[in-house]
């Protein structure tokens, strides 16, 4: 089968190969499956950099989500016939950036039949994140405020679409006017371009003075220090990642002065500390989307040769949506 693979650890430009290689078989407890679509997620980038808390060994195939058919299933492994349609994270070190991917029976969900295959490979992360954030971490509460930051993009988008379906008032900031539109399609009452806009200044306005009750910041650094300054009384800060390249430090006298809280989240560690959360989260999930609450908004489909421009492209903010390949 043909797999992307990282031999070196580097920019998704340089670093990645296209290789023939045998197909890779099913061990005690787990699940061969051919990939139907894979998509790309900024810790695809920080793992072939090496930035990231997994870090498989090299050479690995890249790729941390997607929707595939069942082929075989791995000794011991039950429940599952050969054309099942799933959906999760492959075992790492045989990623979804190929033809074949490895999965952890344990961790495979259906996939939901109202989404296709690309929306379908959009489903896992995004959305378990947006759940477990918005509702598990942050009590988000229906009529409250949520501020969204790059709201058009992966986990963003998601969030949008979640704040709405939880009876929020959501306002995105997003950077340039192609993704201020694809907010607005989202559903997205309010949307702030970053580029040209405070959206500090345009939370207050909008909010009479009172601020966001949640913001979900993908983003970090300024995005979160300037979050701290339209952030309501009992609002909760949700630390979801720093796709802006920086670690802010938090300024604790300020959480204390003005009564927030700061709420981190790494949604993965659910799925060996919680699992049993991780199945019921994707029941709720997949009701949504029956009632056509939430839909993966898929910004590109692309083929497997594309994985190295697509990734490169995510890492410099140029994407909307989830870009997913389809093999
Ligand atoms: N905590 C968890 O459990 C969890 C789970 C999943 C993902 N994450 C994290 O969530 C973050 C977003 O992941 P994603 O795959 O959905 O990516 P994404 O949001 O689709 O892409 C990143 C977005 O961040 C914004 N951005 C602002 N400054 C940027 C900069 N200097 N460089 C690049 N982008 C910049 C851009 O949107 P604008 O131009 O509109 O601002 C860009 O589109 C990542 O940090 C990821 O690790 C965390």
């Amino acid at each position: 089968m043909r797999a992307w693979q990282v031999t070196e650890l580097g920019e998704p430009r340089d670093v990645l190969t296209l290789a023939e290689v045998p197909d890779p078989e099913p061990g005690p407890g787990q699940v061969l499956v051919r990939v139907l679509g894979a998509a790309a997620n900024f810790p695809d980038v920080l793992m072939v950099r090496g930035g990231y808390q997994v870090r498989p060994p090299l050479p690995f195939t890249p790729g941390v989500e997607l929707c595939g058919e069942v082929v075989t299933a791995g000794p011991g492994v039950t429940g599952f016939a050969p054309g099942d349609r799933v959906i999760g994270g492959p075992a790492m070190p045989t990623g979804a950036f190929a033809e074949m991917a490895l999965m952890n029976a344990n961790s495979i969900l259906p996939a939901p039949d109202g989404l296709d295959d690309a929306e379908a490979a959009a489903f896992f992360i995004t959305y378990q994140t947006g759940w477990f954030g918005l509702h598990r971490r942050a009590r988000l509460a229906a009529g409250e405020t949520l501020l969204v930051h790059a709201a058009a993009g992966g986990v963003g988008s998601g969030a949008v679409q979640l704040g709405k379906a939880a009876g929020a008032r959501v306002i995105g900031v997003v950077g340039g006017a192609r993704k201020a539109e694809v907010a607005r399609d989202l559903g997205a009452d309010v949307v702030i371009d970053r580029r040209s806009q405070d959206f500090v200044e345009v939370v207050k306005e909008v909010t009479g003075g009172r601020g966001a009750d949640v913001v979900y910041d993908s983003v970090g650094g300024e995005a979160y220090a300037r979050s701290t300054k339209c952030i309501a009384f009992e609002g909760r800060i949700l630390v979801i990642g720093f796709a802006g390249g920086q670690i802010s430090s938090a300024a604790l006298n300020h959480a204390l002065i003005k009564n927030y809280s700061i709420v981190g989240l790494h949604w993965g560690l659910y799925q060996t500390k919680m699992p049993e959360l991780i199945g019921e989260c994707h029941r709720q999930l997949t009701k949504l989307v029956a009632e056509g609450a939430i839909r993966p908004l898929v910004g590109e489909r692309v083929g497997l040769e594309e994985v190295p421009g697509v990734l490169q492209r995510l890492a410099d903010g140029d994407t909307v949506g989830r870009v997913v390949v389809t093999p």
